[in-house]
């Protein structure tokens, strides 16, 4: 068993050249089998609005529904790091806005730090939850929370544009950073660019680390499955044929039977 992971723990990975491993959790029983697997870091993903709540996109998730889903996984944790994710509007319309949500996820739901989606435009916003002693994990490259503005999920290639926000948002303080959907060359230069870990989903293998959302690696997600995602089981297909054998069952009389009666 590993001991609490914290952001020492990372940077220290990082400088030996450990991978970091990285998965999303949204409720207490997968939580613990996450947090039982040797994951490193548990995020409490605001994608739980499409393979959780059943959404087209992130952008109706609230903040207190992320407290909800944070708690109840910081219940079955012991020993990876907690990062609640800040949903859409949580934190761009200031800083002051942006602390107070920020430290909802620490005080009231058990997380360790938080993660919010941009690069040099959120900057500010970084600085200043960070300077208040909450760690924060930035996310750049696809960030879900801009679908419109990117005009879909899409591969983003500016590769000046990713260096000079990922140079930025270090500078601000970020303990860490996503990259999502952006060409592994550029990743791979952007990590050797940045003393903090680059945890990467859709950047290839250069990353420091790599998180895939829980749903989409144990088969639970039916909808689209993007391309950087490999699939460890297909529980679906298991959950259906144990749900179909009980439906047969109940209509063939056949359960409850005498072992499970009083
Ligand atoms: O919301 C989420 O799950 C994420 C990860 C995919 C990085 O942001």
């Amino acid at each position: 068993m590993q001991s609490q992971v914290t952001i020492k723990t990372l940077y220290r990975m990082k400088e030996k050249g450990e991978k970091i491993v990285a998965l999303t959790a949204y409720d207490f029983p997968f939580a613990r089998m996450v947090d039982e697997s040797g994951v490193h870091l548990i995020l409490v993903g605001d994608s739980l609005g499409m393979v959780v709540q059943g959404e087209l996109s992130t952008l109706p998730v609230t903040m207190d529904e992320m407290v909800y889903h944070t708690r109840i996984v910081s219940k079955a944790v012991r020993n990876a790091m907690i990062i609640g994710d800040m949903p859409f509007m949580s934190y761009q319309p200031g800083k002051e806005h942006a602390i107070a949500n920020a430290g909802r996820f620490l005080k009231e739901a058990g997380a360790a730090a938080v993660k919010l989606e941009g690069g040099a435009a959120v900057s500010e916003i970084i600085k200043a939850i960070s300077e208040v002693g909450i760690p924060v994990m930035a996310h750049i490259g696809l960030t879900p929370q801009s679908v419109h503005q990117m005009g879909g999920y899409k591969v983003q290639h500016d590769e000046e544009r990713l260096m000079s926000d990922a140079l930025e948002i270090e500078a601000a303080g970020a303990f860490s950073v996503v990259l999502e959907g952006i060409p592994s060359e550029i990743s791979e230069k952007i990590t050797k660019a940045l003393t903090i870990p680059t945890i990467g989903i859709g950047a290839g293998p250069h990353c420091d680390g790599q998180i895939l959302v829980l749903h989409d690696l144990l088969g639970l997600n039916e909808r689209h499955i993007p391309k950087f995602v490999k699939q460890y089981a297909r529980i679906v297909d298991e959950a259906k044929n144990g749900i179909k054998q009980y439906v047969e069952e109940v209509q063939a009389g056949k359960f409850p039977g005498k072992e499970h009666s009083y």
